[in-house]
């Protein structure tokens, strides 16, 4: 299930790389401003078609150049999967086994993607958004129905909103048995989820922190109602304001400590360990339910982290099963010994090599 090799073109300052990491940990290490992150990038892109760092493509591709290109080569436990994209200013294109992809998730599904990186304390800080995608992930990449689901519900509350905002009332109370299946559908798997979920990352909470946070998932309405019920109660807001106020589509996750918010008792390096707990329990559970492994990406792994928690989290970090790509700027930081497999690569300049 790991990438064997990664090739990129034009992506930032480097212009082209071809390395071939190990299945275990991979340790990059060199200056600031070498290019470390953007080799990260460049296997997020692979595995999304987009950046962690923005969203605007023209900044990734290297100046001077129109095209950047990631390729990939992902070993199966039988055959391989050779994975490419391509993407311009105005263009994506997606590559499997040489045929050409329509949809981005064809991709990600294969090649599962997380990151803990120093901006890691957005996930607490920013709004509910986040942390739906981040329950998202696991669900996506466990049940392979559920982009379909999501994406239908989608659509019928754009359609829902659409008649909320012309005043159809008919049209509304029409979509509701399409929309209350679909959404009873997609909250019964992110609470089956979010409830397993709980229990990996509280144990390894209890690990880093020495403390354990209470998790709640909100579904997105009122716990004890119907959402047949909410959505009648609140039919004259929803008019008024042109949009859904209740659903799926606002649900998240809450992490708390003695009842107050996560983000407003923790330090900064304690945020830092619960974000990576919730992050390696994805990773873990991802493992377990399909024994498959995937691929963790921590970029600057001694940001706010002390010696003792930043060789504890890599010890955790190998317990996971993922492939692990770690930047760094000194490689002494990182201890090799407890991997079966692992490999150092130098970035200067955007020219990467492997160390041996
Ligand atoms: N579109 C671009 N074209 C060419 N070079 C770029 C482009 N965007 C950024 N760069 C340069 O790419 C270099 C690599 O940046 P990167 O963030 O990968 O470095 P890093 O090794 O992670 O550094 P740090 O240790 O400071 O995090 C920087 O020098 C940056 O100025
Ligand atoms: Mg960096």
């Amino acid at each position: 299930m790991s990438l064997q090799r990664l090739v990129i073109q034009n992506l930032r300052n480097i212009a082209r790389a071809d390395i071939a990491p190990a299945a275990g940990l991979n340790v990059i290490f060199g200056h600031n401003a070498a290019g470390k992150t953007s080799i990260l990038e460049a296997i997020h892109i692979l595995s999304t078609s987009r950046s962690f760092r923005t969203l605007h493509i023209d900044n990734i591709i290297s100046h001077g150049a129109d095209v950047l290109t990631v390729r990939g080569n992902q070993l199966l436990d039988s055959g391989e999967n050779n994975m490419g994209v391509q993407r311009s200013k105005n263009a994506t294109r997606l590559r499997l086994n040489g045929v050409d992809i329509q949809q981005t998730s064809v991709i990600a599904q294969k090649l599962p993607v997380q990151i803990i990186n120093p901006e890691a304390h957005q996930l607490l800080e920013q709004g509910p958004k986040i942390r739906r995608k981040m329950l998202d992930w696991g669900v996506f990449h466990v049940e392979q129905k559920f982009a379909d689901i999501w994406r239908r519900y989608n659509r019928v509350l754009k359609q829902r909103n659409s008649a909320l905002r012309q005043g159809n009332r008919k049209v509304v109370h029409s979509l509701s048995p399409q929309l209350l299946s679909l959404a009873s559908d997609i909250d019964t798997r992110r609470q089956m989820y979010a409830e397993r979920l709980q229990q990996y990352i509280k144990q390894y909470c209890g690990e880093l922190i020495g403390s354990i946070p209470d998790i709640e998932y909100v579904r997105g309405w009122n716990r004890d109602k119907s959402l047949q019920e909410v959505l009648d109660n609140t039919i004259t807001i929803d008019l008024e304001r042109g949009y859904t106020g209740a659903g799926p589509h606002r649900a998240e996750i809450r992490f708390k400590f003695d009842h107050k918010l996560a983000q407003t008792v923790l330090s900064r390096g304690q945020q830092k360990m619960l974000v990576s707990s919730v992050i390696m329990a994805q990773v873990a559970l991802f493992h377990e339910d399909t024994g498959r492994r995937s691929i963790l990406l921590v970029d600057d792994l001694p940001a706010e982290l002390d010696n003792e928690h930043r060789q504890q989290l890599l010890e955790m970090l190998w317990r996971t099963n993922a492939q692990l790509f770690v930047t760094v700027t000194e490689p002494g930081l990182v201890d090799l010994s407890p991997w079966e497999s692992s490999k150092v690569f130098h970035v200067e300049h955007g020219t990467v090599h492997e160390v041996v």
